[in-house]
């Protein structure tokens, strides 16, 4: 792995269009593919690859939901946006926080679930909402974020 890996990051490297936002994209999917996530000490990697900052490679994995930066099992986004705030959203965010684990976002502390934030999903109307794996969870409230939690580590 290390050598295909590393004949990647060279063949990037000397690219001349290395520093175009879909080149480097490019890249940390073949990474991905290689590794299966693409996690910081990938990203340094790619980011000097590439000629580019490390805060750009940080926020491509973050922006593309095909990128990840680790193998995490369950994924869930939690809704930011002005309507589900308004109906406990950040309740529901906090609970889902001190649940996993997590600061602010990333990670779970034992590595299983991606917290994400986004400011809107699109369902307003079901105020607050999450995603969870790809599925919207409507009316959530914080009393129902440990039993989630404890489904989704189980499975
Ligand atoms: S504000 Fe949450 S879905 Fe729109």
């Amino acid at each position: 792995m290390e050598q295909e890996l590393r004949e990647r990051f060279d063949f990037y490297a000397g690219r001349r269009d290395r520093s175009e936002q879909a080149v480097v994209v490019e890249l940390l999917r073949e990474v991905q593919e290689v590794c299966g996530c693409v996690p910081a000490e990938l990203q340094r990697e790619a980011a000097r690859a590439c000629g580019v900052p490390e805060s750009l490679v940080a926020a491509l994995v973050r922006r593309y939901p095909s990128l990840r930066e680790a193998r995490y099992r369950h994924e869930i986004t939690a809704c930011t946006g002005e309507r589900c705030r308004g109906k406990g959203g950040f309740a529901v965010l906090e609970a889902l926080r001190r649940e996993l684990g997590v600061a602010a976002q990333g990670l779970s502390a034992d590595g299983s679930v991606l917290l994400r934030t986004q400011n809107c999903l699109r369902h307003c109307g079901t105020a607050p909402n999450l995603l969870v794996d790809g599925e919207i969870l409507p009316h959530v409230t914080p009393e129902q974020i440990p039993a989630l939690v404890r489904k989704l580590r189980s499975s």
